[in-house]
């Protein structure tokens, strides 16, 4: 059926759909607000035996007498004609080409006592990637309470809470003083952490400066100079491997990950915890060209944007989409700590629609 709204526009609807979709509470549950109908029950040649209007409802009723009702947003909130899901789909932001107050900075205290800088903050975060908290007390632990003030961490392999500093017996790249080339965290685990919190403690010697670069942009631009580099990073698995003493994550899994549009979605990427390529042999010389490709890309420093972390700031990347790093430092020189920590994508996500709506009733 065809639907037509008080502004002109109009959606097609299948019956069958709005069957599937009663809000009823007995086909959802009026609590628990998940749904009790049963989908493999609802044939698709399903017609509807009445139908009226209801103020800027619609009813319907189906052959077996069931009612069900439909608020007019609800249909236009939901309608899938095409410029309706296209107008509905979240887009990431791009960055600034002049840099010009990037990444975006939010006052902790405000982010920590106010619900609405809080929403701002993690817009920021989701829609840009990356942004900045200031004035975050230097004490250990700071990162976690954060993380609380959105949702909570996400355990991994490094812990709850990991410290980045230089330590005898690293398990990792991150705790020496080398250089980290731009990377997404944990590509070796089938889900990685959604993003991270990185809090400066300390940051005292020459070095040690903060380096990102977006990856969406990358990724895109790739696709425009070499499509058939960009065709082999997303089908190909690249070979991601971690071990320590505990530990041994392997995963397969293509740099570039696409979403149903086809458009980039996530890019996974660690140069330290790369394991040996496997591809087949007669792609293998292709494959190493496109790996190289994308490592020359994400190194050039057109693309790198490059700070500092102060004393009480706290960085949020996205990690689907961020590659972040820093330079190499030298820790005879000064101290170096930050804390790191790590939200759920889902999480963040899900946040910002519970403080949109709560802040949409007061
Ligand atoms: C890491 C990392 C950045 C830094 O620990 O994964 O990227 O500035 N650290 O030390
Ligand atoms: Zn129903
Ligand atoms: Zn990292």
């Amino acid at each position: 059926m065809s639907v037509q709204w008080g502004d002109e526009e109009e959606a097609w609807f299948h019956l069958a759909w709005l069957r599937d979709n009663c809000q009823c509470a007995e086909c959802r549950h009026p609590s628990t607000l998940e749904l009790v109908l049963d989908h493999s029950t609802v044939p698709a040649s399903i017609t509807a035996a009445g139908l009226e209007m209801e103020d800027c409802a619609l009813r319907l009723r189906w052959p077996d007498g069931h009612l069900s009702r439909f608020d007019a947003g609800w249909l236009r909130d939901h309608s899938y004609r095409t410029e309706h899901r296209e107008a509905r789909r979240w887009r990431s932001t791009p960055w600034p080409a002049d840099g010009r107050d990037f990444p975006p900075s939010f006052d902790y205290q405000s982010v920590m006592d106010r619900d609405d800088v809080l929403l701002a903050w993690l817009r920021s975060v989701r829609d840009t990637g990356v942004a900045l908290l200031r004035g975050v007390p230097t004490r250990p632990g700071e990162a976690l309470r954060v993380a609380d003030r959105v949702a909570f961490a996400q355990q991994t392999n490094f812990g709850l809470l990991f410290d980045v500093r230089s330590k005898p017996n690293p398990t990792s790249n991150a705790y020496t003083a080398l250089a980290l080339e731009v990377h997404t965290d944990l590509p070796h685990h089938d889900d990685p952490p959604g993003y991270q919190l990185f809090h400066c403690l300390v940051n005292e010697p020459p070095g040690g400066d903060t380096v990102i670069v977006d990856g969406f942009a990358l990724a895109r631009d790739l696709r425009a100079a070499d499509a058939e580099a960009f065709r082999l990073l997303t089908t190909l698995p690249v070979a991601f491997r971690y071990q320590d003493e505990r530990h041994d994550h392997r995963v397969q899994s293509p740099l570039i990950a696409l979403d149903d549009r086809g458009e980039v979605a996530t890019v996974r990427f660690a140069p330290n915890v790369v394991a040996p390529l496997d591809v087949p042999f007669e792609l293998m010389t292709a494959m190493r060209a496109a790996y190289q490709s994308f490592l020359t890309m994400a190194r050039d420093p057109r693309r790198q944007v490059r700070f500092r972390l102060a004393p009480g700031d706290l960085m949020t990347n996205d990690n689907r989409r961020v590659l972040h790093g820093r330079t190499a430092f030298d820790p005879g020189l000064g101290d170096r700590h930050l804390q790191g920590c790590y939200l759920e994508r889902s999480e963040v996500f899900s946040r910002v629609r519970v403080l949109e709506r709560r802040l949409a009733r007061e």
